[in-house]
This record gives structure tokens, sequence and C-alpha cells, in this order.
């Protein structure tokens, strides 16, 4: 009998700890229902303690998705655990994910408790949460380098409390495959009642064996794995959701598992991720990756003309490689449109943002014969359609470059109502707009990184630009897409700028 494997995406809750890649409670929900479409059991949404725009997004998420688990993390304090319950509140299935660090060292620097009263906290903490739902999931944070006998104490603990849950994180990424499967074993075989309840990892990918860790731990009894979209996370990132469901069906004769996955939904949810976040995915990155289904040498090709499997362990069609239908052209009108984001779950914010965005496509169609449903995600998340208070918009710009002579760029951009024009010249034309623009905002951030990723094939495809900024400790990612790749960058640019006049303070859950 095949068993259950379950899937906990936490894209929106550890992904979003990623550099740069807190996400707006628009994005969240975008992203949640295609996690509910892709058919994940548990969407973690966020950390709703963390601010007030936190707390929206989670209750948000909470409100619209009927078809996953959504859960709210929570450190063990009354504070937290009451404020992801009310963010809950409004799920059809609610769960509090709470959690406190159980390694010395972490008692030691970061807590200042010792044992008995990290057990007390614990206990008290999945009380707390049972108040407000019965799926309680509790984590002993940096399980890797706890005590054996601490964590055997603790876990028996919890769950005497009422966890239903009981998760085993690798925060530091510091495991091997067969000692991280160990654990699990000893665990399970010593945690009293440890039948009663469900067995969870969550490893992060510091030395590149988040998904070997993960998988080891399902082969040693784990029946639920924390996991992001493309591997995003903290520092490393978490283990790849695509590559557990991937390994878990591909090699069904080795963990008999079944999961609710829809797999054909991987790429477009990948694709999803990456465009919101700014987090582009390598090609050569397992599963979601370009070059993951294209084979270059003459002697594969070959292979798999005469027959697939010759080298290929999984269909691209499979994992939703090819899902990118041709949706529209220069002839669709207004309605064809609509109906377009309306299944992309694209809501505008009025009237008039829509007729922006049509105008925006028109303009996007006479560039470029074929429309796809990428391209309609990138329209959207670079313009203020659905978010309509940006303080920085491109009003204008014109780059020249030529060989032997410098680039130059002359820009115009609205700040408030305002316009404001400047020129510069510069190394490349990106280089001249960038400070063309920073003539005029004198902004003082630091540009951390800069990339150009075509979102469809062929020439006439729009480039999507990530620029990441740094200022006083906070960092953010801006997106910008135009077929135009200096347009693109300059929206990145006033994108990221944005975010960073947004100003918004949070706590991170595990400082
Ligand atoms: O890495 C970690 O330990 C976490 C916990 C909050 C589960 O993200
Ligand atoms: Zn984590």
């Amino acid at each position: 009998m095949t068993d259950k494997l379950i899937i906990f995406d936490t894209t929106l809750r550890d992904g979003e700890q990623s550099p740069g890649a807190a996400m707006t409670r628009e994005k969240k929900l975008r992203i949640a229902r295609q996690l509910e479409k892709l058919g994940v059991d548990v969407i973690e949404a966020g950390f709703a303690a963390a601010s007030p725009g936190d707390f929206e997004a989670v209750k948000a998420v909470a409100e619209i998705i009927k078809d996953s688990t959504v859960c709210s993390l929570a450190r063990a304090s009354e504070n937290d655990v009451r404020r992801a319950g009310e963010a809950i509140r409004p799920a059809k299935s609610g769960r509090i994910h709470t959690f406190i660090a159980t390694s010395p060292i972490h008692m030691q620097h970061k807590l200042r408790m010792n044992e008995d009263q990290v057990v007390e906290r614990a206990v008290q903490a999945v009380k707390w949460a049972r108040e407000y739902t019965d799926d309680v999931e509790f984590s002993a944070e940096d399980a890797v380098r706890s005590d054996m006998d601490f964590l055997v104490r603790v876990f028996d603990a919890v769950i005497r409390a009422g966890a239903k849950t009981l998760n085993v994180p690798d925060t530091v990424g510091y495991s091997i495959p067969a000692g991280w499967g160990e654990r699990i074993r000893e665990l399970i075989a010593r945690v009293p009642n440890s039948d009663k309840v469900i067995w969870s990892t969550h490893c992060h990918n510091d030395l590149g064996l988040a998904v070997a860790n993960s998988l080891s731990a399902v082969m040693n009894g784990a029946r639920q794995v924390e996991c992001t979209i493309n591997g995003l996370g903290e520092r490393a990132g978490n283990a790849s959701l695509e590559e557990v469901v991937m390994a878990v069906k591909t090699r069904r004769d080795v963990f008999n598992l079944g999961t609710r996955i829809d797999t054909t939904q991987i790429v477009p949810t990948s694709k999803l991720v990456s465009s919101i976040t700014g987090y582009p995915v390598q090609p050569n990155k397992a599963i979601v990756g370009a070059n993951a289904f294209a084979h270059e040498s003459g002697i594969h090709q070959d292979g798999v003309l005469k027959h697939r499997e010759t080298y290929e362990i999984m269909s691209a069609e499979d994992v939703g490689w090819n899902a990118n239908k041709l949706t529209l052209g220069k002839l669709s009108g207004r309605n064809a449109l609509r109906q377009r984001f309306d299944a992309l779950h694209i809501e505008f914010a009025s009237e008039e943002a829509f007729n922006a965005a049509f105008q925006r496509f028109k303009e996007l169609a006479d560039l470029k014969s074929e429309i796809f449903d990428e391209d309609l995600q990138a329209l959207v998340s670079d313009e203020n359609f659905i978010e309509p208070k940006e303080h920085y918009r491109l009003v204008a710009l014109r780059a020249h470059s030529e060989t032997g002579s410098l680039p130059v760029a002359r820009v115009v951009i609205s700040i408030g109502d305002e316009p404001h024009e400047a020129e510069k010249s510069g190394g490349g034309p990106v280089d001249a707009t960038f400070k063309a623009i920073e003539k005029i905002v004198h902004s003082g951030t630091e540009l951390q990184l800069y990339s150009v990723n075509n979102i469809t094939s062929g020439t006439d495809a729009q480039g999507e630009v990530t620029v990441r900024l740094a200022k006083g400790g906070r960092i953010v990612n801006g997106q910008g897409a135009d077929t135009d790749i200096v347009v693109a960058s300059a929206k990145a640019y006033l994108n990221a700028l944005n975010k960073l006049h947004d100003n918004l303070q949070r706590a991170h859950p595990q400082v």
C-alpha cells in the first residue's frame, strides 16, 4: 500500500527570508493560489507577528485558500502564537507552527534560557496554539546540533501538550544524509507515542544537501517534508519542492509514497515565484532549469530521438514544460485579455488599472507577435496595475550606444506626480541609465546584483531584469520586464527604489 507524503511549502515564509524576497500581500496571494493549484498540502503563508502587513497577508491567504491547509509561523511566545491564531482564523483548514531553539549554542547565546525553561515554554506555546486549532506543529530549531536526550524530552512534552506534527529542522544545513536519517529514526523510536504524530523534516542547503537530507529523513519515517519552490530560502535556501517531489515520484520503487502534487504545475509555479521574488533559476537547476531537459551532445540527441528514455528519466511535459501555451496576440480584445488575467488569478486595483494593462498589452503585441502567460505575469509584475501606489515611475527613456563613443541615457521619471529629467553617460546604456536615475533620486543605495533573463524564447522575447539594492541594512529586489532590456533595467531599478521607499519594518522570526 502506498503511504502519503505531506508536502509543506514554506516559500511564502522561509523563502521570503531570502535577501530582497519580501513579498506584498497581493504577491503572496498570487503565489498562494498557484501553490493550491499545484496541490501542496500545507502553505506556510508567513510569520503573522512580524508586522501588521505580514499579519494581513497571512489572513488574506487564509481567507481565499480552500484546498490546502494555511499555516502561520510563531515563536514560542504568547503574542506570536495569538497573532498567528487570529491570522489563520478564517482558514477552512488552519495550522499554527510554533518553534523554539533546542541546541546548547542557541539556548545559551540567543535565548539565554536553560533546558527546563525551554521545555516549559514549548509546552505553553503548544497549549496557547491549541486554543485556536487542533492542527499544531512544533519545531525544535537547530535540532541538528541539539542533544538527543533533550530532543526526546522536548518532543515527548509537546506531544502531551497537543502538538500533532513534530518538525525536526536542520536549521544551519550541517547534516549529512546518513546521519540525518539516523537522527529521525532514533527520535521516532525513542519518543513515546511517536506513532500518534506526523514526523516532519526541514533542511537548509548550506552544504548543498538539503534535498538529500530530506529524502533520507523520509526513508527513515518522516512523512512531511518542508520545502520551497526553486529551493528559495534563508542563506543557501531550503530543500527544493520540485526536486523532492520528482525524486519521490520517479523513484517510487524506493520510496513507495504518493503526494497530492500535480507535477504539471511545477514549472509554471517555478516561473511565477522567480518573477515575483526576482530570484532567477539557474539554467542547470534540476527539473525547472532551462537546460534540465535540453540535450546538447549529438549522441544524446540521437538517443533521445530514437527512444526518449535512453537519456531521460522524467518527461518535460510531466513537470509542466511546454505548459507555456500561446495565449494571445495583436488582435485579441479586452475580453480575451480579461479572461486570461482571471485564469491567472491576477486582479486589478481598478478599472483604470486594467485599462492601463490593456494599453501595455497592445504595445507589447506590436513588438512581439505571440504573447504567453509568462509575458502577462511579467507585464503586471513591473507596473503598478495591482498595487497602484508607486512613488517613482518611468515616464520616458532614451539610451544611445554606438561603437567608439560613450553610451548616454536620458531619463524622465515622475516622483509623486512631478516629472524630473536627467542625462548621464556610463560604461554601457544600462550603467548610463542607472546613473541618470541616481542624478535625480540620490538614493545612496548600493547595487548588489543585476541580472537579465529572457521570459520566453526568441529575440523578440521580453527581458526580465532583477536589480538588488541595499541601504541601511535593508535589501530589496526590483523587477522590470520589457522587450527593450534597457527599459526593463530602468523599471527594475525604480521598482527596487519603490520597495525601499515603502520602508516596511518587520521582525525576523529567528533573530
Ligand atoms: O530553519 C528553521 O529552523 C526554521 C524553523 C522556524 C522551522 O525555519
Ligand atoms: Zn528554515
